[in-house]
């Protein structure tokens, strides 16, 4: 059995996709350990409360600086023993401390087809805002794995995603999470409790047929 932390900041949709696509069996052999969250107030926490799911708010309010912090996450983290973290709207950048204790177990969810539109600034609405900015006909999601850089890492599964005339941020916020992002994530990590991923010696992904 998978077991796998969630890391949140916000309403929560995608966390919500994971919960429902394991309740329906579409992920098979993973189990939610804990859902954490930076932000007190996050509709995340009451959709975990909703569905069982222990929910911990671990913010860097709370600490004294920024060190105390990445600590605390670490070791909240660790206390599930998870196999796979996935970061879920999370807008915290994950502290190195993270990264190498769980290197290659680290999985985020990012509202445009990386490497376009991503890195420092590139995150929740803004994403879309430079998107309809540039005047992109298409868009999408990916899930990749975590490493040091922002939005970097070997990349797992993408979805297109067509931009549409008279398309606002919102609306094509919209359209991202429900034809990519709710439908990717689940599906990535459905494969990753499969055993089905690996990453070769160029950081790049393979999918092994079933
Ligand atoms: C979504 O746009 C997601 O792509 C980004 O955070 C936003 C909020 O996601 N990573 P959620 O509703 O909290 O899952």
């Amino acid at each position: 059995m998978l077991r796998v932390a969630v890391c949140v900041s916000g309403g929560g949709t995608n966390l919500q996709a994971i919960i429902d696509a394991i309740a329906s069996g579409k992920i098979e052999n993973a189990q939610i350990v804990r859902v954490i969250s930076n932000n007190k107030n996050a509709y995340a926490l009451t959709r975990a409360q909703n569905a069982g799911i222990e929910g911990i708010c671990v913010s860097p309010r709370d600490y004294e600086n920024r060190e105390l912090f990445n600590e605390a996450l670490l070791k909240c983290l660790k206390e599930t023993d998870p196999d796979l973290i996935v970061l879920a709207g999370f807008m915290v950048a994950v502290p190195a401390c993270v990264i190498n204790a769980f290197r290659g177990k680290i999985i985020n969810i990012h509202p445009a087809l990386i490497p376009s539109f991503c890195g420092k600034g590139y995150y929740g609405l803004h994403v879309h805002e430079k998107v309809l900015q540039r005047g992109a006909k298409v868009t999408g999601a990916t899930v990749h794995f975590v490493d040091e850089d922002l939005d970097h890492g070997p990349i797992l599964l993408q979805k297109a995603v067509d931009v549409k005339e008279g398309d606002t941020p919102q609306i094509l916020q919209r359209r991202v999470m429900e034809e990519a992002e709710w439908i990717l994530l689940p599906r990535a990590i459905s494969l990753i409790a499969r055993g089905r991923v690996t990453i070769d010696d160029n950081g790049l992904t393979h999918i092994s047929d079933e």
